[in-house]
């Protein structure tokens, strides 16, 4: 038989001057695994240590809480705070045992979509959020600029933990993309208006943190390219976003797309982010061919739905994008990258189902087809003794 190589796949790559040692990123995913007051878990430090030993070259966190009064939702590992550094350290130093895995740290704000129990959600216009009927509170410049802060002084933490980068969420309808988005920014001040202020939270993150951290220390972010909804951003302008991204100085974009809202006003099932067809393959990268001549040196991580090694690959060696980054497949498959480098080149297992994003809603993130699968080859184990 003859042996294919990844050659783009498995060489190594450069984010800023840190070098990974392939092209695979696993993208941000929330785990639900943290504990009591956004405690890091050993349970969340092993499912680390799995990604790592499977070959991930990158991995990205589930999305950390920096703002006490917009963290994500129960069992959320947290940066804004000292103690939570102890454990946040622990799972680096985790990863960085086990193997030449680089580690980044992604901040969210939750903004409009905020659920927390006790504040009300804040965006940078009070405009109603139609799949929940609520309407946030309308953020003052000075609580804009506290929370500029906040990103800033996590990503300070993120470096004392020895992260290797950070990423800002700058996608899926939380605060940073509440910003960019003419549907959700209606300011008329210095954060709202044309593209460039409504991009200018996103400028001025940047510039705090890098004075923090140093020339070194990449940072990344999420982006927004598209809402999914009629009156929200489009692609056009959000590689005008992008390129103003890459003008700041972002050391890698990973652009996404679909707000919370995509699902009631488009009558998606799920947002776009998350797409049910396994033909619906790479489905960011049409946007991506739009993006990457205005990424100049700044490499392009593709998300979305990228589940075949042979098309990765191709997109590699044709320059589309610098990193393939993947999430459902390896909450199936964490050992995956290391499957495709042994020459086994069939497709991740993952069936795009989402039945993992379902599970999130009452617990800790699984695979739910994996499990039953499982139970399935256990029952038959038993029966044969
Ligand atoms: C269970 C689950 C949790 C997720 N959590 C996050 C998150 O914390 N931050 C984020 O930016 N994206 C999050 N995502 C989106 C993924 O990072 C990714 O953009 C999306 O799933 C598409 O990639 P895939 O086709 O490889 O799954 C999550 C997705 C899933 C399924």
């Amino acid at each position: 038989m003859i042996k294919i190589e990844l050659k783009h796949l498995f060489s190594p790559g450069k984010i800023g001057n840190v070098q990974i040692k392939n092209r695979i990123v696993r993208s941000a995913t929330y785990e639900r695994r943290a504990m009591k007051y956004g405690i890091v878990s050993d349970k969340l430090i092993e499912l680390y240590r799995e990604l790592a030993e499977g070959g991930t070259g990158l991995i990205i966190t589930g999305a950390i809480g920096i703002d006490p009064k917009a963290t994500g939702g129960p069992d959320q590992p947290y940066l804004f705070d000292d103690s939570h550094m102890e454990g946040q350290r622990k799972l680096v130093k985790e990863v960085h045992n086990y193997s030449d895995t680089k580690i980044a740290a992604q901040f969210v704000h939750t903004g409009r979509q905020g659920t927390h129990p006790k504040y009300t959600s804040v965006a940078p216009s009070p405009i109603e959020d139609k799949s929940t009927n609520k309407i946030p509170k309308e953020l003052a410049t000075e609580e804009i600029e506290k929370i500029v802060q906040n990103f800033v002084v996590a990503t300070r933490r993120a470096y004392e933990c020895e992260y290797d980068m950070v990423q800002m969420h700058g996608a899926h309808g939380y605060l940073l993309s509440n910003f960019i988005s003419p549907y959700t920014n209606i300011r008329t001040d210095e954060y709202g208006g044309s593209t460039e202020k409504r991009a200018k939270i996103l400028v001025d993150i940047y510039n705090h943190a890098r004075d923090e951290v140093g020339k070194d220390f990449p940072i990344l972010i999420k982006l927004q390219i598209d809402d999914d909804i009629p009156s929200g951003l489009k692609l056009e302008e959000g590689i005008k976003i992008a390129k103003i991204m890459v003008d700041t100085g972002y050391n890698a974009i990973e652009p996404s797309g679909g707000i919370g809202e995509s699902i009631s006003l488009n009558k998606n099932p799920l947002p776009s982010r998350f797409v049910k067809s396994p033909d619906d393959e790479n489905y960011f990268l049409d946007s991506a061919k739009k993006l990457k001549p205005i990424m100049k040196d700044c490499p392009l991580i593709l998300v979305g739905g990228v589940r075949n090694p042979l098309s990765a690959e191709k997109i590699l060696q044709e320059k589309h994008a610098d990193f393939i980054s993947l999430s459902r497949p390896l909450i199936y498959e964490p050992d995956l990258p290391n499957r495709w480098k042994s020459g086994d080149l069939s497709p991740a297992k993952c069936l795009s189902c989402n039945s993992c994003f379902m599970t999130m809603m009452t617990g800790e993130v699984y695979c739910v087809v994996k499990k039953k699968l499982e139970k399935k080859r256990l029952k038959k184990e038993k029966q044969k003794n």
